[in-house]
């Protein structure tokens, strides 16, 4: 089955085409990043512009590249839940005529477990496992059963992850966007320079959950009292030391989770899991059996959104023109399927 992917749902405008859920003939990104790199943050009223701007190009682009037409589609898949609702809109609305003009099946599907599916395309990769899903607005450890059958053990009580990465490195003014500014400078750093406070949550039922608002805050508001003088105060050193404390906080979760469930395949997802040193860190442990996606598949892209389309059309799932844009995805606070 050829699969057209469509991702809009933050600010990545993403089109492209699978085939099988495994194969990715092309896969278009156009970032927008440099439209909101003067405000420090994704601003939603420009995303959502953008988007109704460059949509049919992007779309145009992918069935260009793959050499195919909307006539070749066995199914349009397109991200309808979480992420901003007016940016979703734009992709779902697009969705939804050419699911219509050409009379194809079309599927909503949701952002968090598309990014779980992400290393799928590239390996097969047997359930259950144990996802890490590490963006901008998402941090979740889960046991993954099955494509769109997950149980959540662990996520964040207040910041994502990569929103920690980014207000850090907003406030000292490190590059946009954070993580991945974060991650270059910190290659050049030494972690030992500040020891931020740990932040140890277990008192029974959060013992998979992290918190990022501690040391953020820390970072942000309380860096002399951390800081060992003994090092010099450089962006190098903060990036290496705040990076250290935010992913080794998430480990030690994953670890544990790793540890009670037994299942030591590790599957991860979004954009935090280009992180250089989260993928080190975990490298180290033999004991797992690791799965990272292509640098070019942690971001947001419509590759990802394709391929679990493909599984989810595949099964006989469809959506009807009435498919509504949903901004957040409550089920995802600890339950068990979307
Ligand atoms: O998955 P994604 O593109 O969008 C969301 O669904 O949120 O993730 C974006 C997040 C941002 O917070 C960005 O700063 C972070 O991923 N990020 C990184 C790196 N590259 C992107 N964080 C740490 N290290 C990186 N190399
Ligand atoms: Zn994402």
């Amino acid at each position: 089955m050829t699969i057209l992917g469509i991702e809009s749902s933050c600010d990545e405008c993403a089109a492209a085409v699978v085939m099988d859920g495994r194969r990715v003939v092309s896969s278009i990104v156009a970032t927008q990043i440099a439209r909101h790199a003067e405000f420090d943050g994704v601003v939603p009223e420009i995303a959502s512009r953008l988007h109704t701007e460059w949509i049919h190009d992007v779309v145009a682009r992918s069935l260009d590249e793959a050499g195919i037409s909307v006539s070749d589609l066995d199914g349009i898949a397109v991200t309808s839940k979480p992420g901003l609702a007016g940016s979703l809109l734009v992709g779902v609305s697009f969705a939804k005529a050419l699911a219509w003009a050409a009379g194809k099946p079309f599927v909503g599907v949701n952002h968090v477990l598309a990014h779980l599916y992400a290393p799928l395309l590239a390996e097969d990769i047997e359930y259950p496992f144990i996802g890490l899903m590490v963006s901008g607005g998402h941090t979740m450890i889960c046991k993954t059963n099955g494509f769109d059958d997950i149980e959540v053990l662990g996520t964040t009580i207040d910041d994502a992850i990569g929103e920690a990465f980014d207000k850090v490195a907003k406030h000292y003014g490190l590059g946009y966007p954070g993580g991945s500014a974060i991650d270059r400078l910190a290659r050049k750093g030494n972690a030992a320079a500040c020891k931020f406070p740990a932040t140890n949550l277990y008192k029974g039922e959060h013992r998979y959950d992290v918190s990022y608002s501690g040391i953020k805050t820390a970072a942000i508001r309380q860096l002399d009292q951390f800081w060992n003088p003994a090092f010099e105060r450089t962006d190098e050193n903060l990036a290496a030391a705040f990076e250290k404390a935010a992913v080794d906080m998430l480990v030690s979760r994953l670890l544990r989770a790793v540890d009670d469930t037994g299942i030591t395949t590790v599957v991860a997802g979004g954009g935090v899991a280009a992180n250089t040193y989260l993928r080190a860190r975990l490298a180290k442990r033999s004991d797992l059996t690791l799965y990272f996606p292509p640098l070019s598949l942690c971001g947001d892209n419509a590759a990802m959104v394709a391929g679990l389309g493909y599984r989810m059309l595949a099964r006989g799932d469809r959506d009807s023109l009435s498919l509504n844009a949903s901004p957040r995805v409550t089920a995802f606070k600890r339950s068990v399927r979307s």
